[in-house]
């Protein structure tokens, strides 16, 4: 039988990690978040604070709903403190080895009959599967930007994942109130795969000067209907993130609209990465904030 889900621990607490342990949270269940230092740590706890506050606010949330699910989420910068958990998540940045380095270390820490999750949007999750003790309890479950709010996630199992896995993977996102679908495990999945060579052609086209920056966006969403341009995704996706996923959905698939806009990679160079660091297409009023200057 499935082992029941009470607590989640949740591994990288930054732009998605955060806003999956208040997902979690808010639908009930216990969280454990646990980051690689203590300042990303707090850093994941302040964002948490703040979007519940906002929700707050916005007449989405009670105030005494908000402190439950604040007291419900537990913070560490030790994976030790997932031994007790029933299901993991991890959303660390976007390069295999530190993943693989999580996984391994997960390998030994938790129980084996709890589902090891990836929020990867492109790595192979079969290589990180491949380098654990138990690949079939290993499955993508890849949430969208802002997790708290879009409703789509991609279940992503290889040819090893158990299909209780996978099955417990689906039921963990219905119960938080999305839409799962099951996918292959292919760099990009689905949409990453139809919506990256469209974000890379637009630092493109910024790179060339062909248009300004607020046009490009502009295009998309007053011509289009789009809810945001595609500049102004970059910057919440995050540029070094989006960088790892183009360059590798590039590695595989060889498309030349996947090759990475030469002009995304110095900006990471030079610690432009959007949102989260206070400036990338745009400059914010502070780090993750959404307010343009
Ligand atoms: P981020 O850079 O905002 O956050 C990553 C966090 O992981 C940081 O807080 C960092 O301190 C932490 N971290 C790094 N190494 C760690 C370790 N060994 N142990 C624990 N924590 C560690 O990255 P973001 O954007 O949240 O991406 C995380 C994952 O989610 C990536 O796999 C990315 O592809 C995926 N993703 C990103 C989306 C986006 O729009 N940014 C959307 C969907 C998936």
């Amino acid at each position: 039988m499935a082992r029941e889900i009470t607590t989640v621990g949740v591994v990288g607490l930054g732009t998605m990690g955060a806003g999956i342990a208040e997902v979690l949270a808010r639908h009930g269940l216990g969280v454990v978040g646990v980051d690689v230092d203590q300042s990303s740590l707090d850093h994941g706890r302040a964002t948490i604070e703040h979007s519940t506050q906002r929700a707050v606010d916005g007449g989405k949330l009670e105030e005494g709903d908000r402190k439950m699910l604040l007291d419900r989420i537990g913070y560490a910068t030790d994976l030790g403190a997932l031994a007790e958990v029933d299901f993991v998540i991890e959303a660390v940045v976007e390069q295999i080895d530190v993943k693989i380095a999580v996984f391994t270390a997960l390998d030994g820490i938790v129980a084996d009959d709890v589902v090891l999750a990836t929020n990867t949007s492109a790595l192979a999750v079969t290589q990180i599967a491949s380098a654990t003790r138990l690949p079939s309890r290993v499955v993508g479950m890849h949430f969208f930007n802002p997790a708290p709010v879009q409703q789509f996630v991609e279940i992503v199992r290889t040819v090893v994942s158990a299909p209780e896995v996978v099955e417990s993977a689906s039921a963990l996102s219905t119960r938080l109130g999305k839409s799962p679908v099951v996918v292959g495990d292919k760099a990009g999945f689905i949409a990453n795969a139809l919506l990256f060579a469209y974000l890379n052609h637009a630092a493109s086209m910024f790179e060339q000067q062909y248009a300004s920056r607020e046009d490009i966006d502009a295009a998309m969403r007053l011509g289009c209907g789009y809810p945001m341009g595609p500049l102004a995704l970059l910057d919440l996706i995050g540029l070094d993130t989006a960088y790892e996923i183009l360059e590798t959905m590039y590695l595989q698939d060889r498309k030349r609209v996947h090759a990475p806009s030469p002009i995304l990679k110095q900006m990471v160079t030079a610690g432009l990465l959007g949102r989260k660091s206070g400036r990338g297409f745009y400059t914010y009023a502070e780090p993750y904030s959404s307010t343009v200057v």
